[in-house]
């Protein structure tokens, strides 16, 4: 067969990096499967939108996206919807967009190639039955990036924040094998990419019966090539001593984490089920910075959640203050079918209005924080992933250790490669740089 008459798959996605993983996953075995990847639907054969159902905007950008297609696609191309979305409405896709013909979980992608075939042939069918063994281990990941490689090592999530609707798309929470997350680590270095992402809901509460993620680390660090090892995103519960060491002992291990707070009221942690209070989360924080002097950290904010007073707010500004985010992710609070937060009184419901105040207010108040931060850093020397091409001006987009992003000039070939760069200007979030020309120290004869 010579390779114009492959099938073409288009794949597009939505939501969270263990969705561009999962999307990396079913992209594999439909190659493996005889397919070409197509960079866009109109020609595709199949068109994968692999859904994210975190908030209402996130299933209405799908929908959108969904009824764009119906114009778009070849007369007879294959339609799948995938991911979290998929596993929260199943059936009730297919009958409610009748160019849809395939609705599959998370857990349901082996079945994938099956299904697509099915569905070439007239067949509309859902997968969302979950599945705790399945890892996809067999599978062989076709990675977006090609420089830093996200490795799930956990599916599912055992936590029940009130607001949340993951432990329902994605079922309860289950690890890979350590040797597993090792073998792939070792692949991943063998394709030339040096820096490794683990991906987990509440990654750190990683645990493969043997081994719990402080052993993880170690082992995933000590591979051989391995110069940057991140995670994403831990739970502040889960960080035991144990895991603290080794992040500090694993020199990959890098000077940032992502780590949630959702909001600074101990009232309204307690009423978001997150099952720590405003005190608990800055210890944690402190036992974080203490361990690894100059850790970045960034958080998730909800504002809005059922029955949050100003006060309450008010909380949250101050811990956003006191804890000295280098950055932050806010959101409004979306109320998802089914969460226990629905429940909540009627009288409880935070207006569109305030909740779009509180956010304003919020994101003036993280973004003042981080200016002020990344003012103090100029001048300062740092080491950078080289990452991308800038959106603007022939520069590249490096990133530094602590989760900085770096706009640098330099030639395309500098893509995967580390520089030293001084950091030179910054508009408040993002750096500009110039690389520092290294020059070799030898040791002074004594
Ligand atoms: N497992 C991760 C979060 C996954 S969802 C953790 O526990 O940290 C990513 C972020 O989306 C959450 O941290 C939260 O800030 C936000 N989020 C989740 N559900 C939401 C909802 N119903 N409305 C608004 N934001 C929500
Ligand atoms: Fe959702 Fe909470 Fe689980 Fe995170 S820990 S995925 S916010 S239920
Ligand atoms: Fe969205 Fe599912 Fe991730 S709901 S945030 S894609 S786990």
């Amino acid at each position: 067969m010579t390779e114009s008459t492959r099938p073409t798959v288009y794949i597009e996605t939505y939501g969270c990096q263990m969705n561009v993983s999962d999307s990396e996953l079913m992209l594999g075995k439909m190659v493996a499967s005889g397919y070409d990847e197509a960079d866009a639907p109109d020609n595709a054969d199949v068109i994968l939108l692999n859904t994210c159902a975190i908030r209402d905007h996130a299933e209405q950008r799908v929908i959108g996206r969904l009824g764009e297609m119906k114009s778009k696609m070849k007369k007879d191309a294959v339609v799948g919807v995938t991911g979290c979305m998929a596993q929260r409405l199943g059936p009730q896709i297919l009958k409610r967009a009748k160019h849809v013909s395939l609705v599959i979980g998370p857990d349901g992608y082996r079945s994938l190639p099956l299904l697509v075939e099915n569905a070439r042939r007239g067949v509309r069918a859902t997968a969302t039955d979950f599945d705790l063994e399945e890892h996809y281990e067999d599978f062989k990941p076709r990675r977006f990036d090609k420089v830093k490689a996200w490795v799930p090592v956990q599916r599912g999530c055992d936590y029940r924040c009130t607001y949340c609707i993951v432990p329902t798309t994605r079922g309860p929470e289950r690890s890979r094998q350590l040797d597993e997350v090792v073998r792939e680590t070792r692949e991943i270095v063998a394709e030339g990419m040096s820096e490794v992402v683990l991906l987990g809901q509440t990654v750190n509460s990683y645990t493969d019966g043997i081994h719990d993620f402080a052993d993880l680390l170690r082992a995933v660090g000590a591979v051989d090539g391995v110069k940057r090892l991140r995670f994403t995103s831990p739970h502040p519960n889960d960080f035991s001593d144990c895991v603290i060491a080794a992040m500090a002992e694993t020199e990959a291990v890098c000077e940032h984490v992502h780590l949630p707070m959702q909001s600074g009221s101990s009232r309204t942690l307690r009423r978001m089920l997150r099952r720590y209070s405003r005190e608990g989360y800055f210890e944690c924080v402190d036992r974080l910075r203490t361990a690894m002097p100059g850790l970045a950290m960034t958080t998730d904010i909800i504002v809005g959640f059922p029955g949050e007073t100003e006060e309450d707010f008010l909380e949250t500004l101050s811990a956003v203050r006191e804890v000295g985010f280098d950055d932050a992710y806010t959101f409004k609070f979306s109320a998802r079918e089914g969460t226990p937060a629905t429940r909540m009184p009627e009288s409880d419901t935070i207006s569109d209005e305030v909740a779009s105040e509180r956010l304003a207010r919020l994101i003036d108040t993280v973004r003042s924080g981080t200016r002020e931060r990344n003012l103090g850093a100029l001048g300062e020397r740092r080491e950078v992933l080289i990452e991308k091409q800038a959106r603007r001006g022939g520069l590249l987009q490096a990133r530094t250790r602590d989760f900085k992003t770096v706009i640098i000039p330099g030639e395309i070939d500098m893509i995967g490669t580390y520089a030293t760069v001084e950091l030179t200007g910054t508009t408040g979030s993002t750096f500009t740089g110039a690389v520092v020309r290294e020059r070799v120290s030898l040791p002074m004869a004594v």
